[in-house]
């Protein structure tokens, strides 16, 4: 439904009364409602560069989800204040992952002799703290538009990763980007004593995923790909990284959020695109390439219910209080958390 035009007209004359001292971020899976009023709309991995790009601006209103507006908190000056328009825009795969739950796991690790060999990779959508254990053992965060890369450097710093908390980004960058075999992982299951994994199965592994995934993308089967190309004749498949390996072996193309935009804008008018990410994006992708016949991989599949948390009501509300000097649902990150957070944040924004 069209937005409502009283609430567009509050935001748009907060945003005007407040000015400079405003920046709002917009991940591309929000409503359009609300990435409407984004300065900048990306992928985790450019809004988490865009963070500091307005060290001026007093309140970063972050349009996406808490795992985000943490790193932009960590990642922004100190008199910067982060506003997440609702508190309840969680996301579920970052609560798979609890630190306790993650230091747990590590203690079994150095109780196997593996300490000083496996090195912590959290994607970034892990809470800070998981964030700030990454840092304190000499490991990094990665986006899907760079868990290649941040791979690659792992590997030159041991002989085996730690991926947090999503197995699938884990699983099909190291078997379909850097070579590795399904036997090189394993899955580390918080829930099982020893992560549920035998002395010999983690002595031989290379990645020891945990056992976390995307509710969204974890929806899309290998069967979806099969209905659309029964349905559309000579559809490309585009999917997320986050989807299951098996739909992804299926997929003719694979890559993030901010990936899949490129390759839309590349293609051909005329062709046929199947997109396995969430729907508030898919929807937009149809309506910006009108000359492409783009879909949605399965009908089936909903919306990020956390990610739609964020809508017009709460975002006029966030915004009208800062006009009136209420700072609401400001997100601070403790410092050293924040501090420890940060060296694996800056050692993934410095991969080649
Ligand atoms: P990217 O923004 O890295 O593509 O990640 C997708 C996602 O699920 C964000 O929550
Ligand atoms: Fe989390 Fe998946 Fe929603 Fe992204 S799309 S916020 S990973 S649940």
């Amino acid at each position: 439904p069209a937005s409502d035009p009283d609430l567009v007209e509050r935001a748009r004359k907060a945003k005007e009364a407040l000015g400079d001292r405003l920046f709002v971020l917009g991940h591309h899976y929000q409503r359009d409602e609300v990435i409407q009023f984004a300065d900048v709309t990306g992928d985790s991995f450019k809004l988490a560069q865009q963070a500091a790009a307005r060290p001026e601006a007093e309140f970063i209103v972050f349009c996406g989800v808490h795992f985000m507006a943490e790193s932009a908190d960590i990642l922004t000056g100190d008199g910067q204040k982060v506003v997440l328009p609702d508190l309840a825009a969680g996301c579920s795969m970052a609560d798979m992952a609890t630190f306790d739950q993650v230091e747990e796991c590590w203690e079994a690790l150095e109780d196997a002799g593996l300490a000083g060999e496996v090195v912590p990779v959290t994607y970034m959508n892990s809470s800070a703290d998981i964030k700030a254990f990454c840092g304190r053992n000499g490991g990094v965060v990665c986006t899907s538009s760079n868990a290649k890369r941040a791979l690659d450097w792992a590997f030159e710093q041991g002989r085996k990763v730690l991926f947090l908390p999503d197995q699938h980004l884990g699983r099909n960058t190291a078997v379909l980007e850097m070579g590795m075999s399904l036997e090189d992982c394993v899955v580390w299951n918080p829930h099982r004593p020893g992560g549920g994994l035998t002395r010999e199965q983690l002595d031989r592994a290379r990645m020891i995923l945990w056992k976390g995934h995307c509710s969204v993308h974890g929806r899309f089967t290998p069967e979806s790909v099969d209905d659309v190309r029964a349905r559309i004749p000579g559809v490309n498949v585009l999917v997320h990284p986050e989807c299951r390996h098996e739909v992804v072996l299926k997929a003719d193309h694979v890559g993030s959020t901010e990936h899949i935009i490129k390759t839309l804008q590349a293609a051909p008018a005329g062709s046929s695109w199947a997109i396995g990410t969430e729907l508030n994006l898919v929807k937009r992708l149809a309506t910006m390439f009108p000359d492409k016949n783009v879909s949605f991989l399965d009908r089936t599949v909903c919306y990020c219910s956390t990610m739609n948390r964020i809508d017009l009501p709460h975002l006029v509300w966030a915004l009208e209080s800062l006009v009136l000097g209420d700072v609401v649902n400001r997100i601070t990150v403790d410092d050293d958390t924040a501090h420890w957070a940060r060296v694996a944040l800056d050692r993934m924004l410095a991969l080649p």
